[in-house]
């Protein structure tokens, strides 16, 4: 389908070590269209991060199919997955994961030295970055002179500085209080009105009902 950023068929995932394979995902069938706001649910264990790395390139299923963008990307090489994932997809952690002697705006510049542009439009986009997460002011500032709210809007920023179709986000608000999770909700919220693709992983039925569609996995399967 045209509209379709992600295509998922039949997708399953096995760890494998010495003595125990555990199936984490088991035939994930699903189709997320561009502009689609979504939250990923279910409890702890259910295969929402092995999801998550699956969906950003991070990992690659034991089965099954994967369509990003139009691409069939299941069997590529690590090369071409590194390439794809800078240019279409932004990630947020619970744990910000910012580099810690590090100012604001060069944590959010990182991705753009990956992409090779220039020092004087790396600093001009990372400012423009901070701005839309309401951090002009901070740019100057280092992680440990910022809230963990404000940080997580470091890590945003940092994320779609590069413009990326999708963002991905695994329990942002985990480590936050909830009115600084809300805010995270309602920055999401905003980038997904300008057209970027959204998919939130998330514990909490809270955060989650703020996107348009809701998708549970139980047990490495998608229940609901
Ligand atoms: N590298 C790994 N090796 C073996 N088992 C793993 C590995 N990563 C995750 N698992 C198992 O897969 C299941 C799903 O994990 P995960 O995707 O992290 O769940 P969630 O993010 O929903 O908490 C869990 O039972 C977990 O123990
Ligand atoms: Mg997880």
């Amino acid at each position: 389908m045209k509209n379709s950023i992600i295509k998922l068929s039949h997708v399953s995932k096995i760890y494998q070590s010495e003595n125990i394979s555990f199936q984490a995902l088991k035939d994930i069938n699903l189709q997320i269209n561009k502009g689609e706001f979504v939250a990923i649910i279910g409890a702890s264990g259910s295969g929402k991060s092995t999801l998550m790395n699956i969906l950003g390139l991070l990992d690659k299923p034991t089965s099954g199919s994967y369509e990003l963008d139009g691409l069939s990307v299941a069997r590529l090489g690590q090369d071409t997955l590194a390439n794809i994932r800078n240019k279409k997809i932004g990630f947020v952690f619970q744990n910000f994961n910012l580099l810690p002697r590090t100012s604001a705006v060069e944590n959010v510049s990182l991705p753009l030295i990956y992409a090779g542009i220039s020092k004087k439009d790396r600093d001009i986009k990372a400012k423009g970055a901070l701005e839309q997460v309401g951090l002009g002011e901070k740019v100057g500032s280092h992680p440990n002179q910022l809230s963990g709210g404000q940080q997580q809007r470091v890590a945003i920023a940092r994320a779609l500085v590069n413009n990326p179709e999708v963002i991905l986000a695994d329990e942002p608000t985990g480590n936050l209080d909830s009115k600084s999770g809300t805010e995270i909700v309602r920055i999401f919220q905003r980038l997904n009105s300008k057209g970027h693709t959204i998919i939130i992983i998330t514990h909490e039925p809270e955060i989650a009902t703020h996107a348009k569609r809701i998708i549970k996995l139980k047990d490495g399967e998608i229940v609901k």
